[in-house]
């Protein structure tokens, strides 16, 4: 079974020998490829819609795993009894869903092992939550499919509260710390995406006028040099 780059990217993230749930798991591919190649023994595959749920269960069958992966419909870690399993992924979300499912199930987030999270947008606002929540980004990687970027998360709960990085800038939730460490030439492409993200809101606002303008004007600018400095960190 060949999965895309960004999920393989996030399967192979899974501890071995782990029981694992995949939250919204649609097609179901991430807990197949996992138990196809031998790493984890069990999974619970979930969605809060019935007719991904579907997708997922016809592909388990046709795997004739049904016995391993178990489906189950719900939102978030609701479906889970705390200390069920030991990792979760959650993949494909915008990043203030998947805060919100932690959140909504804190009790059981802080239970976990592991944590891979992998949003599809609003990644800055992911990492703020996780960091005024005591969740540790213990590892960041970038994988790149097709013509887009995917980031990828390996989080934890900090328990002791003392093992959280001191943020200094606004920045790092932009562009985590972590990503700064590793693969270097397409940390280098990411950071580029995000200073011609905002070239362009620039130049769709110049020539417009009103404060509320100009602010977000200075802002973007502020972003980009800031942005540009975070280059030199790339090693
Ligand atoms: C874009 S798909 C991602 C599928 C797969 N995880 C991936 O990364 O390719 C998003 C899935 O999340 C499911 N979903 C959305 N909100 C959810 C929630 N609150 N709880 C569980 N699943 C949810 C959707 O039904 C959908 O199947």
């Amino acid at each position: 079974m060949k999965l895309t780059p960004r999920l393989e990217a996030v399967a192979d993230l899974v501890s071995d020998n782990i029981k694992v749930a995949d939250i919204g798991t649609d097609h179901g591919y991430i807990p197949v490829y996992l138990i196809k190649k031998n790493k984890i023994q069990n999974a619970i595959a979930a969605d809060i819609n019935k007719g991904p749920l579907d997708n997922a269960r016809k592909e388990i069958y046709s795997n004739n795993l049904e016995d391993r992966i178990e489906l189950r419909l719900g939102s978030g870690l609701s479906v889970l009894k705390l200390g069920e399993v030991d990792e979760v992924v959650i993949a494909g979300m915008g990043g203030v869903l998947i805060s919100q499912l932690i959140e909504n199930e804190l009790e059981i987030a802080k239970k976990l092992d592991k944590i891979i999270l992998q949003p599809m947008q609003a990644s800055s606002e992911l990492r703020k939550y996780l960091h005024k929540n005591s969740f540790i980004i213990e590892e960041e990687i970038l994988v790149k499919e097709d013509f887009r970027i995917y980031e990828i998360m390996v989080v934890t709960y900090d328990e002791t509260g003392k093992r959280q990085e001191f943020i200094e800038d606004e920045i790092y939730y932009e562009v985590g710390k972590g990503l700064l460490k590793n693969k270097p030439s397409l940390t280098l492409e990411f950071i580029d995406k995000k200073i011609k993200e905002y070239c362009k809101i620039i130049e769709k606002l110049e020539g417009k006028e009103g404060g509320k303008i100009e602010s977000k004007i200075y802002e973007c600018k502020n972003k980009i040099k800031k942005l540009e400095e975070l280059k030199n960190d790339v090693c």
